[in-house]
Order: structure tokens, then C-alpha cells, then sequence
């Protein structure tokens, strides 16, 4: 007995001393001691029932995705690269990866001499698809970044790589900029190109038109060679286009026709370039993401839009928000809503100058949108009587926790009163019917509904609620969450804050069981709060690999934090997560250091 109890002891101590050597190279390496981390998680096994089979198995889903290696990144090094040595160390690096897919620049500052060794190394990296290449001229004067753009450019033409993802963004390259890859757009090279993004570079009105004309010939090339420009994310916020860049630009992306995602907020775009947009959007069946975020659409601009989004089925996400729709213009946005967009998760139509009328039109038409997640109104003039009917009316539909904050409300003005009178009849029949609709609803108690109702008064406690299941998780209780559990927890998890999605996640993944419903419920849970989570543009899926990492014993921290007990649930889930579409290719290599030999 006592020898057992001795050689417990001795296991223990060997794991520290382990753990120890393990820290000491992490700081003397400053890189991944992979085999001792390996060795140490094998012999943490011990311990940790599983925990090496369950790695193992994980490892080998990461190397069937084959993302494992391809991705080179100097991200966020601050490498200040003047002269062709100090470029050395970065061409080394790139010369000697083999099968070079990403490269990552941003968050350094390349000089001409310096992109130009750097380009000749890539002239030999014909794999190369992604160039994450924004932030990478701090610094430097406009006239340099245009002649380094033409020497990377020429590389990755000779080097007949096809690019997928091109992200030039936060360069201040302005107007001339655009000529620094203008070349390279309508080259070989961009006719497989999905995703260009150019977020906050100064274009103007003459680099929205260069970058159409440039994108058009792209299409028109590739088109010739039987494999049309597909573009799917188009990216250029903060780029002063107004309207004859945007209608430039929009007549681009009617030629395209296969965007997913339009991010171009904050642009200076009046509602004849929104209307340009609004009929080349028209064109693009495909469109999930309208990012107009801060341009001024007034009735008209709306109207259009609203016109579009009729004949748009795979809508996920409208951000209109500091767009002035107004009232006329909210009201024909909420008639297209109502029609369709039964993918609708986000509508964003705060600081709108929308009024009380028109607010509870655009309430009302998403009563049926089972996936919605946010509905922002917030800063609009509806007064305070008007946001508690909104409240209330959404609780009728089970929807209260779509709605966000409205602390902004510029309030009522008093100068409706005669359009009042008229509706006043209409307006009565209509909250009647819906408070008939919401006490209906209240009778078939939902979970949500009774977190709804628990978070104002303190009713005798419910079955389980997510905030009860988050607390103290077990797979009983997640199965009595019910059949909404994942949309459930996932609403009410607040994705933009990564501490949160990792607590959430390990909570979820610490109740797998290897059987079916438990097992399917934590999948589909972990899958509804993951989708969310990357999917959102803000979301920092870098530091949730790190912060999970953390948590999982995996990499040291500076603050103390309590790892999880078990690596079980979390292996597990994380198995599956890697397997699905909405996991991040890019995360891949990082995970899979971690856990493979
Ligand atoms: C909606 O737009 C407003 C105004 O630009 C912005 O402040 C807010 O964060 C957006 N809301 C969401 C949910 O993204």
C-alpha cells in the first residue's frame, strides 16, 4: 500500500519536472518544443485517461484536412525591411518552405529594395493562393508602395501562382496605389481570385475606377479562357469611392455576379451610387453580407436596395446602420424582409432617422425569422413608450434577445401627430392581434421563453435554463435544454468577446459522452456557437486558439488560469469542430503543432 502510495508520488513529481522543462524551452525556444510537449501530453495520458488516443485521433483529422503546413506568416513582427539584407532572413524563409500557400506581411513595414528580393523568392512559389499582405507599408511615402506592389505583383505572375485571397488593406496607397496592382488583377494570377479585400487604403473615386476597370478585365480574360472571375468577398470600407466610384465599381460586380459577402462601409456614397449598387447586388444571387455601414441612402437609395432584397434569397446579413434609410426607406427594407430572406441574421438599421411607425414595421416582418440574431434599431427617433412596445412585441415572438441596446433613441418627435391620427384605428387592431399572437406563445413555454421570463422577475425556478446548464453543465441537463439548445446557447453567448466563446465551448465539450443523444447534442451546440463565432468579421480566432490553448494546459499563460480536468470533451469536440466547414483553414497549423508528433 505504502509503495503504491510512493510511486503516485513519484508520478506526480515527474510531471512537474516535466512540466518544467516543458516551460523552460518554451521560453528558451521561443517556438513549439513539439516533441516534449508530445512526450509530456503521452505521458499526461497516464493521467489523463485517453487523452494521447484522443490527441492522436485529433491530429489525424487536422492531416486529413490538409492544412497542417502552407502557411508562412511574419504577422505583426514589426520587421522594418529597407535594403535587400534586411530583407535576408524573411527570403531565407520563404526560399526553404516548401509548398508555400499563405504568406503572411502584415503588420511590417517593406521598402522598394526590400519587396524587391523578397518578390524574386517568390517567383519560384507557383502554390502560393493566399496574400495577406495589409499593413505592410507603415511608414513609408505614397510614392514607394506602388513600385514594391508592381515587383510582388510581377513575381506572383511569373510564378503563374493563382491566387485565391488578396488582401491589400490599411495600406494608405491611395488613388496611384490601385496602378500597383493593376497589373497583377488582370493577370492570370486573379483569375482564380475569391477574396480582395482593400479596406482603409485611401482609393478614391480614381482607384475605384481603375480597380472596376482592372476587375472587369480580369473577368473578361479568364472568361475567354473558360473559367470566368468567380469573386466571392469584396472588402473596401473607408475608401472615400462616393458615388462614381461605387457605380464604377457596381458595374464591376454585375458583370461578376458571384459575390457572397460586400463589405464597403464608411465610403461617402449618395443614393445614386447606392442605387447603382442596389441593381448590380440584383445580379448577384449568391449575396449573404451587405456591409454599407456609414453611407447616406436616404428614401431613394433605400428603396432600391429594398427592391434588390426582394430578388435575394441567400441574405444573412444587412448592415444599413448610420445610413439614413429614414422611415419610407425602413418600411420598404422591412416589406422585403417580410417577403423573404429566410436566412436573415443580422439587420442593422440603427441611426436611421427611422420613427415609430415605421420601427414596428420592421419589427413585425421578422416575426418569422427563425435564424436571426441581431436586430439593431438603436439611435433612431421612437421615444421611449415606443421601445418597450418593440420589446414587448418581440417577446411575442419569442425574439426578445435579437434586439439590441436602443440607448441611443434620439426619442418621439412631436411633429407626426396628424399621420398618427390617421393610423391610430389600424395601429389598434394590429397590437391587438399581437398580444393575442404573444399570450398564444406564452402558453407553449419554451425554454427561451422562460429565461425571458426569469431574467425580469423571479418565477419558481424551471426545468433548466442555459444560464443553470452553463454553471454547472451535465449532459442531463443539456439534453433537457431541448431541441433549441445550440440556437439557445449560441444567442445567448456574446461571440465578439473571445474569453466568453472559449468558457462556453469548454463548459459544452466537458459533458461529451461517446452516445448518441449527448454526443450529437454537444456537436450541434458546439457547431451553432463556432459558426457564430467565426463567422462574425470581428471575431479574433487567433487569440481564441491561443486562449483555448491556454485553457486546455496547452501553452502558459502570464495570468493564472484554472485548465480544464479533463481534456476528454474537449479533444473530442475539437475533432469534429476541425472537420467542418466553418472551421478556419488558417487555425489548423497552430492546433495541429500542438498536437502532433
Ligand atoms: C449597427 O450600426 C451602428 C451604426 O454604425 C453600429 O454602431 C453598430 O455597432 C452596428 N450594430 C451591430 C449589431 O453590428
Amino acid at each position: 500500500m505504502t509503495c503504491h502510495k510512493f510511486s503516485h508520488f513519484y508520478k506526480f513529481l515527474s510531471i512537474y519536472i516535466l512540466w518544467l522543462i516543458v516551460q523552460l524551452q518554451l521560453q528558451v525556444m521561443k517556438s513549439y518544443p513539439l516533441r516534449l510537449l508530445c512526450h509530456c501530453l503521452h505521458f499526461l495520458g497516464l493521467n489523463r485517461k485517453m487523452a494521447s488516443e484522443d490527441i492522436a485521433k485529433l491530429a489525424e483529422s487536422l492531416a486529413k484536412t490538409k492544412v497542417g503546413g502552407g502557411q508562412l506568416s511574419f504577422k505583426g513582427q514589426s520587421l522594418k525591411l529597407n535594403t535587400a539584407e534586411d530583407a535576408e532572413e524573411v527570403i531565407k524563409q520563404i526560399e526553404e518552405f516548401d509548398g508555400l500557400e499563405a504568406l503572411r506581411l502584415e503588420g511590417n513595414t517593406v521598402g522598394v529594395e526590400a519587396a524587391k528580393v523578397i518578390a524574386k523568392a517568390l517567383e519560384k512559389k507557383s502554390e502560393l493562393k493566399r496574400c495577406h499582405w495589409s499593413d505592410m507599408f507603415t511608414g513609408r511615402l505614397r510614392s514607394e508602395i506602388p513600385p514594391a506592389l508592381i515587383s510582388l505583383g510581377d513575381a506572383l505572375i511569373a510564378a503563374g501562382a493563382q491566387l485565391v485571397e488578396l488582401d491589400l488593406s490599411d495600406n494608405a496607397f491611395g488613388p496611384d496605389g490601385v496602378r500597383g496592382f493593376e497589373a497583377l488583377l488582370k493577370s492570370p494570377a486573379c483569375y482564380t481570385l475569391q477574396e480582395l479585400k482593400l479596406n482603409n487604403c485611401g482609393m478614391g473615386i480614381g482607384g475605384g475606377k481603375i480597380l472596376a476597370t482592372a476587375l472587369k478585365e480580369c473577368h473578361r480574360k479568364s472568361s475567354a479562357q473558360g473559367r470566368p472571375l468567380a469573386l466571392k468577398i469584396f472588402v473596401a470600407g473607408r475608401n472615400r469611392l462616393e458615388n462614381d466610384g461605387a457605380t464604377a465599381l457596381a458595374e464591376a460586380f454585375g458583370i461578376i455576379g458571384t459575390l457572397e459577402e460586400v463589405h464597403m462601409p464608411q465610403n461617402g456614397i449618395n443614393h445614386p451610387g447606392i442605387t447603382a449598387l442596389a441593381q448590380a447586388f440584383a445580379i448577384n444571387p449568391l449575396l449573404k453580407v451587405i456591409n454599407l455601414n456609414d453611407n447616406t441612402f436616404t428614401e431613394k437609395g433605400a428603396v432600391a436596395m429594398a427592391e434588390t432584397l426582394k430578388a435575394l434569397r441567400q441574405i444573412e446579413v444587412i448592415n444599413f446602420g448610420d445610413c439614413l434609410v429614414r422611415s419610407k426607406g425602413a418600411v420598404a427594407i422591412a416589406d422585403a424582409v417580410k417577403e423573404g430572406l429566410h436566412k436573415l441574421k443580422e439587420l442593422n438599421l440603427s441611426f436611421c432617422e427611422i420613427k415609430r411607425d415605421a420601427a414596428l414595421t420592421v419589427v413585425e416582418a421578422i416575426e418569422d425569422k427563425t435564424e436571426l440574431e441581431k436586430l439593431d434599431l438603436n439611435g433612431n427617433c421612437l421615444g421611449e413608450e415606443v421601445c418597450e412596445q418593440l420589446h414587448e412585441i418581440l417577446e411575442g415572438f419569442n425574439m426578445a434577445s435579437v434586439l439590441g441596446s436602443l440607448s441611443d433613441d434620439e426619442g418621439d418627435e412631436d411633429d407626426d401627430e396628424e399621420e398618427e391620427e390617421e393610423d391610430d384605428e389600424e395601429e389598434e387592431e394590429e397590437e391587438q392581434q399581437l398580444k393575442e399572437r404573444g399570450a398564444e406563445e406564452q402558453e407553449s413555454l419554451t425554454p427561451k421563453k422562460i429565461i425571458d421570463s426569469q431574467a425580469s422577475t423571479p418565477v419558481p425556478s424551471p426545468p433548466v435554463d442555459v444560464a443553470t446548464f452553463l454553471a454547472f453543465p451535465s449532459p442531463e441537463k443539456l439534453l433537457r435544454l431541448g431541441p433549441k439548445c445550440s440556437v439557445l446557447i449560441a444567442q445567448q453567448t456574446d461571440t465578439s468577446d473571445v474569453e466568453k466563446v472559449v468558457a462556453t465551448l469548454l463548459r459544452i465539450s466537458s459533458v461529451f459522452k461517446d452516445e448518441a443523444p449527448v454526443k450529437t447534442a454537444v456537436h450541434e451546440t458546439t457547431d451553432a456557437l463556432m459558426k457564430k463565432a467565426f463567422g462574425s468579421a470581428t471575431f479574433n480566432s487567433d487569440a481564441f486558439i491561443t486562449n483555448l490553448l491556454v485553457h486546455m494546459g496547452l501553452l502558459k499563460s502570464e495570468e493564472k488560469i484554472k485548465t480544464v480536468p479533463s481534456l476528454y470533451g474537449i479533444l473530442m469536440t475539437l475533432n469534429h469542430m476541425v472537420q467542418q466547414d466553418y472551421f478556419p483553414k488558417s487555425l489548423a497549423p497552430v492546433l495541429s503543432a500542438f498536437v502532433t508528433k
